[in-house]
C-alpha cells in the first residue's frame, strides 16, 4: 500500500488533472480534499477530451472509486451535471464508484451571487475569482452556518434551515450589494431534487478511505488550484478559500499525516496564473503571447487567458518547503520547443536586496524582480519521446537544472496533453 499526493506547485492549472488521470491505473482510490468546481481538470484519452470540475480525475480509469471527501465544498447542479455527461459517455455505469462526503458543505445559489457581487463591488482590487461562490462558502462553513451534503437527506430540517441561512444572505446581498434577493423556496424546492438525485453517491468517506488502506491498496490524492493560491500559503489576498498544500489532505478527506507516503508536485515547464495577485516572472509582452499560443493558456473553468512567463525555482522550492515533495513532474515541456533562449528565476531582488527566498509579505512579492539564469532551448518536437533518454540533451539539461535548483528529483516529464504523452523515470507508487 502507497499514498501519494498529488499537488499543484505554483497558481494551480499546473496539469494535475493529466498526471491524475496518468496515475490512476495504479490506484484503487482517488480522493479529492478541498477546493471546488473553481478546479478544471483537462484530459485527453484516445483524442477525446473531458473536462472536470468536481469529480475526481481518476473517474476515467474503472477500476477506481473516486472520493469526494469532506474538505470539499460542493455545488449539487454540477457535480450532477458531470456524473450525468460521465453515465452518457458511458465512463460511469455504477454509482459506488463515485462515493461524496455526507460532510461536505454545499455551495448554494446565494454563494455564487456572493461571490459575483463581491468581485463587481471590488472593481480594480477583485481576486479575479472563478465566481462559483467558493469562498462564500467555505467563509459559511467556518462561519458554522453551512449546509452539508447529508442535510440534503434531511428532509425535515431542510426547509428550515435553508430559510434561516437564505435571510441573512439576502441580507448582504439587497441591502448591502444591491443585488438581487435569492428565493428560499425555490432553493429548497430544488435542494429536495439534488438531495434524491444524490442519494446513492453520499457516503462517510473516512470509512471508506480506512477499508482502502486496511486492505493495502494505493490512494492518490488529488489536489486543485496550487500552492501559491493556498489560503496560508499562497500570494494573499489573491488565493482561493482552501488550503491547497499537500498538509490539507489529512483535514480534508480524514487521514493522518503517519499515513502519506509520498508527495508529488506537479509544475508547469514554465509558470501561468489566471486572475489578479503579484507574479515575478510574469512576460507581458510577445514572448507571454507566444507562451500562451503555443500551451494554448486559456481557462478549463472560465475560458480566460492566462498571464504566461518564466519558470520560478525561487517559487518551486517555497513549494518544495511547505509541502515536503518527494518527487516532481513537470509538464508541457513541450511548448518550450523553438523558443530560442529559456530563463529560469533563481533568486529575487526585492527593493536592491538579493533573496533565494519566497518573500514574506504581498508588496515584497509584488516589487521582486527575478534574477535570471538561461538555457539554450532545444528545437526538434519532442512529443514522441517516450523515454528520457530520447530528449534532446538541452531538455535533459533544462530538467536536471530544475532538480538542482530545487533539489527534488523529476520523476514525470509530460510532452504532450494525452495520456501517453508522458515520460516516466520511475515507479511513482513505490514504497516511501
Ligand atoms: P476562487 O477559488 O474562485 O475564489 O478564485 C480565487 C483565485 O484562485 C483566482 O485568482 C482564481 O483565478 C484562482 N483559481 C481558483 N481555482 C483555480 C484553478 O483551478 N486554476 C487556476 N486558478 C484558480
Amino acid at each position: 500500500m502507497t499514498t501519494l499526493v498529488a499537488v499543484g506547485a505554483q497558481w494551480g492549472d499546473e496539469g494535475k488533472g493529466k498526471i491524475v488521470d496518468w496515475l490512476a491505473p495504479q490506484a484503487q482510490l482517488v480522493v479529492r480534499f478541498h477546493g471546488g468546481n473553481n478546479a478544471g481538470h483537462t484530459l485527453v484519452v484516445e483524442g477525446e477530451q473531458t473536462i472536470l470540475h468536481v469529480v475526481p480525475a481518476g473517474i476515467l480509469d474503472p477500476g477506481t472509486v473516486n472520493v469526494i471527501g469532506p474538505g470539499v465544498v460542493v455545488d449539487p447542479t454540477v457535480l450532477l451535471g458531470e456524473l450525468a455527461e460521465l453515465e452518457r459517455r458511458g465512463a460511469l455505469r455504477d454509482p459506488s464508484r463515485v462515493r461524496v462526503s455526507g460532510r461536505a458543505h454545499l455551495i448554494l445559489p446565494w454563494h455564487t451571487a456572493l461571490d459575483k457581487a463581491r468581485e463587481e463591488a471590488a472593481r480594480k482590487r477583485a481576486i479575479g475569482t472563478t465566481g462559483r461562490g467558493i469562498g462564500p462558502a467555505y467563509e459559511d462553513k467556518v462561519a458554522r452556518r453551512g449546509i452539508r451534503v447529508a442535510d440534503l437527506l434531511r428532509v425535515e430540517d431542510l426547509r428550515e434551515a435553508i430559510h434561516r441561512v437564505a435571510e441573512q444572505k439576502n441580507f448582504e446581498l439587497v441591502e448591502f450589494y444591491r443585488w438581487e434577493a435569492v428565493d428560499p423556496e425555490h432553493v429548497y424546492a430544488q435542494a429536495l431534487e439534488l438531495g434524491r438525485q444524490l442519494e446513492p453517491y453520499v457516503d462517510h468517506t473516512e470509512r471508506t478511505l480506512e477499508s482502502a488502506l486496511r486492505e493495502g491498496k494505493n490512494v492518490l490524492f488529488e489536489g486543485a488550484q496550487g500552492t501559491f493560491l493556498d489560503i496560508d500559503h499562497g500570494t494573499y489576498p489573491y488565493v482561493t478559500s482552501s488550503n491547497c498544500v499537500a498538509g490539507a489532505v489529512c483535514a480534508g478527506a480524514g487521514i493522518g499525516p503517519t499515513r502519506i507516503d509520498r508527495v508529488l508536485g506537479i509544475t508547469k515547464a514554465y509558470t501561468t496564473r489566471v486572475g489578479g495577485g503579484p507574479f515575478p516572472t510574469e512576460e507581458t509582452g510577445a514572448l507571454g503571447e507566444k507562451l500562451r499560443a503555443v500551451g494554448a493558456e486559456f481557462g478549463a473553468t472560465t475560458g480566460r487567458p492566462r498571464r504566461c512567463g518564466w519558470l520560478d525555482a525561487v517559487m518551486l522550492r517555497e513549494a518544495a518547503t511547505v509541502n515536503g515533495f518527494t518527487q516532481l513532474a513537470i509538464n508541457k515541456l513541450d511548448v518550450l520547443a523553438g523558443m530560442g533562449e529559456l530563463r529560469i528565476a533563481t533568486a529575487y531582488r526585492v527593493n536592491g536586496k538579493l533573496t533565494h527566498e519566497f518573500p514574506m509579505t504581498l508588496s515584497e512579492i509584488e516589487s521582486a524582480e527575478p534574477v535570471y539564469e538561461t538555457h539554450e532551448a532545444w528545437a526538434e518536437d519532442i512529443s514522441s519521446c517516450r523515454r528520457y533518454e530520447e530528449l534532446p540533451d538541452a531538455a535533459r539539461r533544462y530538467i536536471e537544472r530544475v532538480e538542482a535548483l530545487v533539489g527534488v528529483p523529476v520523476e514525470l516529464i509530460s510532452i504532450g496533453p494525452g495520456r501517453d504523452e508522458t515520460i516516466s523515470r520511475t515507479e511513482p507508487f513505490r514504497p516511501a
